[in-house]
């Protein structure tokens, strides 16, 4: 496991857009395994610049997504959908076709898991997967439990998640409570792993995560058995690493 620190929020996530764009160089057709959220909005940022400048090109690239709210539209403004249009793929040269999101408003749960998992697979698997940290310690929505979900599955969102996401909607009430998210053994399949973190209060799950016990009550601890793990973590998120 790499950790490179970096002295802020920006400087996090030109360190990640780097190490994606090195990719898509060194393999312009490749698989990038997507993540939604607050943390790697930057990082999109960041690679639509170097895009708009002609250093990066992504007409080759293909994407699967890790997680979607179930029972969300693709036009509503919090499905993982939008976000990922909005930020990312509306903004570059990348083929519609070739981007994949689990479709949240499938409602046959088990169907639509299987598919998902069946198209990675298809892909030839994620070349590197981008990750954010939960504040419990999930990564998908793969929430703390008693096992690790393998495969694309249907998940229950804890209270704290429905917490920590009810910020971007009018009110808990109308935060989703299930997900579609990718197993933690369809994440672990991934080649290479890109976790990006930062802030002060990810500190303590971020020393619990990478320097504790590997458990599923801490999903993000199983990446200390990926071979090819890299994190990008700014300073405050290090700051309680032994
Ligand atoms: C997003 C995802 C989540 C987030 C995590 C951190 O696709 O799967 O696991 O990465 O909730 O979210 P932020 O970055 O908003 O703190």
């Amino acid at each position: 496991m790499k950790i490179y620190e970096t002295k802020d929020y920006q400087e996090m996530s030109r360190q990640a857009a780097n190490i994606l764009s090195a990719q898509v160089i060194l393999k312009p057709d490749c698989v990038l395994g997507l993540a939604t959220g607050s943390t790697p909005i930057g990082t999109y940022d960041q690679l639509v610049d170097w895009y708009n400048k002609g250093d990066v090109d992504f007409s080759q690239v293909r994407t699967v997504n890790l997680d979607e709210y179930r029972g969300l539209t693709r036009d509503n403004d919090q499905s993982y959908y939008y976000f990922m249009h909005k930020h990312l793929f509306d903004r570059v040269n990348i083929k519609l076709e070739n981007t994949n999101v689990p479709d949240g408003t499938q409602e046959d749960a088990e169907k639509e898991c299987a598919r998902y998992e069946a198209l990675i697979e298809s892909m030839g698997g994620v070349d590197i997967q981008l990750l954010g940290l939960g504040h419990n310690g999930h990564i998908g929505f793969n929430e703390p439990a008693a096992d690790f979900a393998v495969t694309t599955h249907c998940v229950d969102l804890t209270e704290s998640t429905i917490e920590a996401n009810k910020r971007f909607f009018e009110s808990a009430d109308d935060v989703p409570r299930q997900a579609y998210t990718m197993g933690i053994g369809t994440i672990m399949k991934a080649k290479k792993i890109l976790l990006v973190v930062n802030g002060e209060g990810k500190a303590d799950i971020v020393a619990k995560a990478f320097f504790g016990p590997v458990t599923p009550e801490v999903p993000a601890s199983i990446l200390q058995l990926h071979r090819d793990v890299t994190i990008v973590a700014d300073k405050a998120a290090l700051s309680k690493i032994p």
